[in-house]
Order: structure tokens, then C-alpha cells, then sequence
């Protein structure tokens, strides 16, 4: 690629990830009502095991009746706050899952601190029914920012909702899913940077 073709292709993807997209809502310069909510320490179940296999951007799924009835009431979409995660020492076990892989629940047996994986994270995450799946009913699916080396499933996840980006849509393909879910992530962590938002790591501390 010569250096024109290359410099052009830079414009285009930082055009891309600076501009709004048409369904996103205006984000406050602070948490503004209903936010921020605080959740208790809630189970991370699994799901269809679609976020990690399909579309390589791992969700802890959270029951939705575990959540403050605040944030039940909430509508559906995409929306950003901090999350700290806790193992419990609990035996591990294997749970059949249909159509996918078997799930590996070691209840957080694996975190490291050293990983930094107990501190307080920024998170993005999705409440509703993915339109793009035609799930059934009303989840609540979790993206941590952070590189963890192995999953968790049975650890205890307690979290905040600061803020909402967009409603959850349909796409043409799996591919526009994961983009715009890249660009939930660049902007949530962008907005939780600020220190407007960053004193709500706190609560969770
Ligand atoms: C930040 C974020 C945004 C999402 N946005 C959408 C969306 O707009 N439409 C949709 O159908 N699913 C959306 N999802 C849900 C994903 O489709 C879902 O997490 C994925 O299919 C994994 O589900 P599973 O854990 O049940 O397999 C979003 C998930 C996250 C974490």
C-alpha cells in the first residue's frame, strides 16, 4: 500500500470512530437520573456463548432478577459503568450447553491479581433481547475491558450503570454487530476516563 493509500485509510478510520452514529444519545458531562445505579454482588451465568465464539468480545451474563428493580426498569440498549469482579471457592463443574461448547464454571478459581482482574473495570453492556439474535427474552449481557487469561463463569460480579450510548438494533451481519460494539467500548471508555465519572469507581471499591 503506498503512503497516500495508507494515509487516506488512517482519515477514514479516525472519521469513523470520532463521528456519532444516528442512534447514539448525547452523553452528560456527569451521571445524570436514573444514574448511577448500584447493583449487589450478582452471579455471572452463562449464555448462548456466542459473545466469546462468534463474535470474539466475551459478555458475563448477569440474571436480570438479581439486578435493582432501577435498573430493571430500564429501557432497552446499550449502556457503560464500572464493575468489580469476586470469586467464591466453590468446586468446579462442567455444565452441558446447547449447540455450544460446554461451559467451564470455576467461579473465578483462575483470576489473577497480578492481572489486575479484582479492580475496579470499566464495563459496557447490553439490556435487552438482541434483535440480532431473536433471543426469546430480556438479558443482560456484560463486556469487561480488560484482558482477562481465562473466564469466570460462577464469580460474583458487582456493578454500576453510569450511562447509556444507544438502543440495541439489527444488523445486516455479524460483523456490523461487532463494529458498533468496538465503538461502544472506545466510547465508553472515553467518557469513564473523565473524572466526572471516574469518582463512581469508588462506591465499588
Ligand atoms: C456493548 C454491547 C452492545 C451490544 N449491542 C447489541 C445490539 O445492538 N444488538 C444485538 O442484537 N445484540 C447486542 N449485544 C448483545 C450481543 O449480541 C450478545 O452479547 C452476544 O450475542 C453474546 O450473547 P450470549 O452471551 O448469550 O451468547 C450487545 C452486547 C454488548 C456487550
Amino acid at each position: 500500500m503506498n503512503f497516500v493509500l495508507l494515509l487516506e485509510s488512517i482519515v477514514l478510520i479516525v472519521l469513523y470512530m470520532t463521528s456519532t452514529r444516528p442512534f447514539d444519545k448525547p452523553i452528560p458531562k456527569s451521571p445524570a437520573s436514573p444514574y448511577p445505579i448500584v447493583t449487589d454482588f450478582c452471579d455471572i451465568v452463562s449464555g448462548f456463548g456466542r459473545g466469546s465464539a462468534e463474535l470474539g468480545i466475551p459478555t458475563a451474563n448477569i440474571p436480570i432478577d438479581q439486578i435493582p428493580t432501577a435498573a430493571k426498569d430500564l429501557e432497552q440498549g446499550v449502556y457503560f459503568g464500572f464493575a468489580r469482579i469476586q470469586p467464591i471457592g466453590k468446586e468446579e463443574r462442567t455444565e452441558p450447553r446447547e449447540n455450544h461448547r460446554d461451559v467451564e464454571y470455576n467461579y473465578g478459581k483462575y483470576l489473577e491479581e497480578s492481572n489486575g482482574d479484582f479492580d475496579v473495570l470499566p464495563v459496557v453492556f447490553s439490556i435487552g433481547s438482541n434483535p440480532f439474535y431473536h433471543n426469546k427474552h430480556r438479558t443482560l449481557e456484560i463486556h469487561v475491558i480488560h484482558k482477562f487469561k481465562r473466564d469466570f463463569y460462577g464469580a460474583k460480579l458487582k456493578f454500576n450503570i453510569l450511562g447509556y450510548i444507544r438502543p440495541e438494533l439489527d444488523y445486516i451481519s455479524a460483523d456490523a454487530l461487532i463494529t458498533d460494539i468496538n465503538k461502544d467500548i472506545i466510547i465508553a471508555k472515553r467518557v469513564l476516563e473523565t473524572d466526572e465519572y471516574k469518582k463512581f469507581m469508588q462506591v465499588l471499591s
